[in-house]
């Protein structure tokens, strides 16, 4: 087992998914004290255990939730999280027509409202530290427009752009934020659209593992307090070869 991240405290949404989890392994295995968030308590509990980390079963949404956060942290660890990694995400394809503005709030609060108040619960206490790491998941559809995701790429470009805002203001503070953005990542997120079934999405032997993005998140975390990874952009290489 890795120590690179011995007794970092790290707070992770989305746990349960996809990318979750497998951020959740990588980041355990080298060590990370976790806070797992995510709605479904039987694997988020499950996953936990196996991990020793904490879970904590919420919608990230609702205002009680929000409310309640910064108390929850203060409960767990008193100085609060080292590090904050907003993975909890919510896709939805469907031309701009047929987007209604429920389908479109409801991703604008999973996808950006929801980093946004995790984020303003763990700055102070890493402000008054000196030290702290927040990562945000982004995606390519956070850079790029693909037809069928007028609402993700709101909520993606967003994001990002909160992301970039917070990159310039924690300048000379000692904290770092990072930005990872992946193509398409093999994940329960395509179920609902059947993407081998389909041409216009990418297969899913064509898209990035999980554990791509979790290395990356990984990487950005175990690197030496005087450096900052900003952003991570990760494509997928299908014909790709190892050399
Ligand atoms: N898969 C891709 O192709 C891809 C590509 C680029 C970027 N991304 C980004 O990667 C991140 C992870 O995606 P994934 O592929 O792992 O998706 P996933 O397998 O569908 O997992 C989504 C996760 O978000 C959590 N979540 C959703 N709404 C929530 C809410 N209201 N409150 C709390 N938790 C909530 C889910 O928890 P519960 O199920 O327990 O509710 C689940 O853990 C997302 O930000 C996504 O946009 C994904």
């Amino acid at each position: 087992m890795g120590a690179e991240l011995s007794g970092v405290k790290v707070v992770l949404t989305g746990a349960t998914g996809g990318v979750g989890r497998a951020v959740a392994e990588r980041i355990a295995r080298a060590g990370a004290e976790m806070l797992v968030i995510g709605r479904r308590a039987e694997p988020l509990e499950e996953l936990a255990s196996r991990h020793g980390a904490r879970a904590l079963v919420g919608d990230i949404t609702e205002r009680r939730f929000v409310h309640r956060f910064p108390d929850t942290l203060k409960e767990l660890w008193d100085a609060g999280p080292d590090v904050l990694v907003n993975n909890a995400g919510l896709f939805e394809l469907a031309p701009f027509g047929e987007t209604g503005s429920e389908i479109f709030e409801r991703l604008l609060a999973v996808n950006l409202r929801a980093p946004f108040e995790l984020i303003r619960a763990c700055l102070p206490g890493m402000l008054a530290r000196g030290s702290g790491h927040i990562v945000n998941v982004g995606s390519v559809a956070g850079r790029k427009a693909f037809p069928g995701n007028a609402a993700y790429s709101a909520s993606k470009f967003g994001l990002r752009g909160l992301h970039e805002v917070l990159v310039e203001e924690l300048r000379g503070t000692g904290l770092r934020a990072t930005w990872i953005e992946p193509s398409a990542v093999d994940t329960p997120l395509w179920d609902r659209f059947d993407p081998d079934g389909r041409e216009d999405l990418p297969s899913r032997a064509e898209m990035l593992e999980p554990g791509a993005v979790a290395e990356a998140v990984f990487f950005a975390l175990a690197q030496p307090a005087g450096v900052a990874v900003e952003e991570i952009v990760i494509r997928a290489n299908p014909a790709g070869r190892r050399i």
